[in-house]
């Protein structure tokens, strides 16, 4: 069996140092060994989003990634962007609309439509749709998570002096 790496890495601000397996991917490493659940896991290679994280600033899919390759990393989860608050609004405009029913591509969908937020302050429905094309929903039917995220952005907008 291979050994265990050490490796050293910031999650939702905290920093830590862990022994990993060489193997371990970066979802099964924030939900077994640190018990970070709100990461989801559903196709495991890639394609239906429930994964992503923001590892140093970009959206990845944690299923893809070795924890070993977040070695020296900031890895950002749900539940890091839930407690500081940076999606509070986002995470409103789901509820009020019924952008979410089982909440299976919830964190992974959130994450994803803040990724598109802070990149461009008015995104029509149709870019909207397409940033989160990569993310699978097998309840909602989509549009009140495009009625979701659309909301956010004029609201943002609205605020911004
Ligand atoms: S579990 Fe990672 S993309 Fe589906
Ligand atoms: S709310 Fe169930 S998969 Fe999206």
């Amino acid at each position: 069996m291979t050994a265990p790496l050490s490796i050293s890495l910031h999650v939702n601000g905290e920093s830590i140092v862990v022994q990993v397996l060489p193997r371990l991917n970066l979802a099964d490493f924030l939900r077994e060994q640190l018990k970070l659940t709100g990461t989801h896991i559903g196709c495991e290679h890639g394609v239906c989003g429930a994964c992503t994280v923001r590892v140093d600033g970009e959206i990845v899919r944690s299923c893809l990634i070795l924890a070993a390759q977040a070695d020296g990393a900031e890895v950002e989860t749900i539940e890091g962007l839930s407690d500081n608050g940076e999606i509070a609004d986002l995470q409103a405009a789901f509820r009020d609309r019924n952008a979410l029913q089982c909440g299976f591509c919830t964190p992974g969908m959130l994450i994803a439509a803040q990724d598109l937020l802070t990149r461009e302050a008015e995104p029509d429905r149709t870019r909207i749709r397409e940033h989160l094309s990569g993310n699978y929903c097998r309840c909602t039917g989509y549009q009140a998570i495009i009625d979701a995220v659309e909301a956010t952005a004029r609201a943002r907008r609205e605020r911004k002096p």
